[in-house]
């Protein structure tokens, strides 16, 4: 997750961990080194573990040093983190060395190829599949960035590589697509980044470098060719960040970082995982398709933010799939004795795979004979062990302690599950599956828009830094973005909240009602055919009629709501199913702003802890 290159006169060992130190915030599970010695011979040195294991290794015996090297901090994705999934890897013997961030889609055909050539692997990644590529590819070009330019072409995903050769002292090559790369500009040397806190200590002049571009850095140079090898002139800009900020990437937090990857994290969940338009999500091969025809009910356990994208999924699965879903805490489920049996499914879902009342209920599920498949954001935790199969959420390392991105990922991969499970079962036919994997596909870019409502909503929770209490009302798949919703606020803000089925209103929670109460509505779209949409506006209506202030979270062009809300903030079309990945961001961005309204840590709020294991 963060990536540091360099070449100059300086020994690079220090720069690169200097700049890694600074990348920290990124999160990360391993790191690793390689540079080029003054004598031209190539060495590297990494670890699993925090920072700290290698560069306790470095002081206990040095690497020779020179002026070209590159850094990385690894959050595992393909292979666990161990030292030899760390990177970088090596190729063309042991002369090259390269990192890599992100996802190579295709890789599995690209390894059979290279063993079938021959090649020997040494770790799980898919990022070693580049290495040994780019190192065939030296030894016909005898020129890195030849050899690069080559081999970008053949892959398919998101990437920033970097890499060096003992045969080139001083040169460092690095590619990006989709994943990110700048370039700091020194004096008489130069640097990558995943982004500029990899080099601001050292300068603040950067250069962008775009999509699908490759750039060659020397101690004098710096050249960018687009990956059609046409030189392209990139734009460089000064960094004005000082130290602190650098340290969270310039983002006031991160939890405000983490909110503004909602989109990514949605997006790297899916990738690799659809083709040809259907959903084929490799990991599941664990389960087969067998036993995904076989089982008669699933059941999803979870605690905290993770159960609620749970509940999500058991309307999306049991409407797509035609199986029978429950929703359990995995603490209320795991002591009161469970019916299970080898036809049930136990999905797990944990943002850190930790979490003890959630393993605590895996290891039960298994003892009692069902089939467990986990739902989890971190590479080699322990209930991703623990369960047959795992769907690892693409979201990235998140830091804050109240869960946001992982959320969004947890519900993609819910609905890629449904998906999945609803075409071995054929109860939606291809078609069909196509149209819904296509929607999903466009919601990253749809809630990049939705993003834009953050100045709104800060001015709307400064406005409210006094409120009390504040409730959420959603319906169907709404319901639990107003429990997410009402979460968020308990969680970082300390104001106390509900969030409530729509319907459930009348059964009491209207009693709450009195002049002044804000009332947050996750109104459905209005050309949903269950005619839920003008159900809510009712509900609305009766709330407001007795002095409720209200703010609509309400589809665009949905005007039968205006005349009914104090406040409507807008997310754009989608289908039902989609738009709890829409409508919860605004929600996490109101919790946050007005936890910081009320000059609260929103990353450490009072009490929480990011992964409790305990039970
Ligand atoms: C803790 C956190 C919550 C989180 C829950 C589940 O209580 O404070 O934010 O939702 O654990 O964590 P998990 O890692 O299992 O998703």
């Amino acid at each position: 997750c963060g990536i540091v290159g360099y070449v100059g006169p300086r020994g690079s060992v220090e720069v690169l961990l200097g700049g890694l130190k600074r990348l920290e915030y990124r999160g990360y599970d391993s790191a690793g080194v390689a540079v080029i010695d003054d004598q031209g011979a190539l060495g590297t040195r990494k670890h699993a573990g925090k920072l700290r294991v290698l560069t306790d290794d470095l002081g206990a015996t040095a690497l020779a040093d020179g002026g070209t090297g590159i850094g990385h901090t690894r959050w595992a994705t393909h292979g666990g983190p161990t030292d030899e999934n760390a990177h970088p890897h090596l190729g063309d013997g042991g002369q090259l060395a390269l990192i890599h961030n992100g996802i190579i889609e295709n890789f599995a055909p690209l390894k059979e190829e290279l063993v079938a050539r021959g090649h020997e692997f040494h770790s799980e990644t898919d990022s070693e599949v580049a290495a040994l590529l780019v190192g065939e590819a030296y030894r016909e070009t005898g020129d890195l960035t030849a050899a690069m330019l080559h081999v970008v072409q053949r892959l398919e995903g998101a990437f920033t590589l970097l890499a060096v050769h003992a045969g080139q002292p001083g040169v460092v090559v690095g590619a990006r697509r989709n994943s990110p790369l700048v370039i700091g500009l020194g004096d008489g040397e130069n640097f990558l980044g995943s982004d500029v806190a990899a080099f601001v200590e050292h300068t603040h002049r950067a250069m962008e470098i775009g999509q699908d571009q490759l750039v060659t850095i020397r101690p004098d140079s710096v050249e960018v060719v687009g990956f059609d090898g046409v030189a392209v002139t990139p734009k460089t800009f000064e960094v004005d960040w000082d130290a602190t900020a650098a340290e969270k990437g310039g983002w006031s937090s991160f939890m405000a970082k983490e909110i503004s990857e909602e989109p990514e994290a949605i997006a790297k969940t899916i990738l690799g995982r659809v083709s040809d338009g259907l959903v084929h999500v490799p990991e599941l091969d664990a389960l087969g398709d067998d036993v995904l025809r076989g089982i008669d009910r699933v059941l999803i356990i979870a605690c905290g933010t993770a159960a609620y994208a749970g509940l999500v999924g058991k309307y999306a699965i049991e409407q797509w799939a035609r199986v029978p879903v429950d929703v359990e805490l995995a603490h209320e489920f795991r002591y009161r004795d469970p019916v299970l049996s080898t036809s049930t499914l136990v999905i797990s879902v944990s943002q850190s795979g930790e979490t003890m009342d959630t393993l605590m209920a895996v290891k039960f599920a298994r003892e009692a004979g069902a089939r467990t498949l986990s739902i989890c954001n971190t590479q080699g935790a322990t209930i991703p062990r623990e369960s047959d199969a795992v769907i690892y959420t693409h979201a990235g390392p998140e830091v804050a302690v109240a869960s946001t991105k992982a959320f969004v990922a947890q519900i993609t991969a819910m609905y890629l599950f449904g998906l999945q499970l609803a075409q071995a079962r054929a109860t939606l036919d291809d078609e069909t599956v196509r149209g819904l994997v296509a929607e999903l596909q466009e919601v990253p870019e749809k809630l990049t828009k939705v993003l834009e409502v953050g100045d709104r909503i800060r001015e709307l929770a400064h406005w409210m830094a006094d409120t009390r209490s504040v409730l959420f009302l959603g319906r169907h798949v709404g319901y639990p973005v107003a429990l997410e919703g009402a979460l968020k606020l308990k969680e970082l803000a300390y104001i106390h909240a509900e969030g409530f089925a729509a319907g459930e209103l009348k059964h009491g929670p209207i009693a709450l009602i009195e002049p002044g109460q804000v009332v947050f509505v996750i109104v459905p779209s209005p050309r949903d055919e269950r005619s839920l949409h003008a159900k809510v506006v009712s509900n609305i209506q009766e709330i407001r009629a007795r002095g409720a202030r209200v703010i609509a979270i309400a589809e665009e062009g949905d005007v039968a709501v205006l005349p009914h809300a104090d406040e409507v903030i807008r997310i754009p079309l989608a289908s039902p199913f989609f738009e709890p990945l829409l409508a919860v961001v605004p929600l996490h961005i109101f919790g946050m702003e007005l936890a910081a309204a009320k000059g609260l840590d929103v990353d450490q709020p009072r009490n929480l802890a990011k992964s409790v294991t305990v039970e």
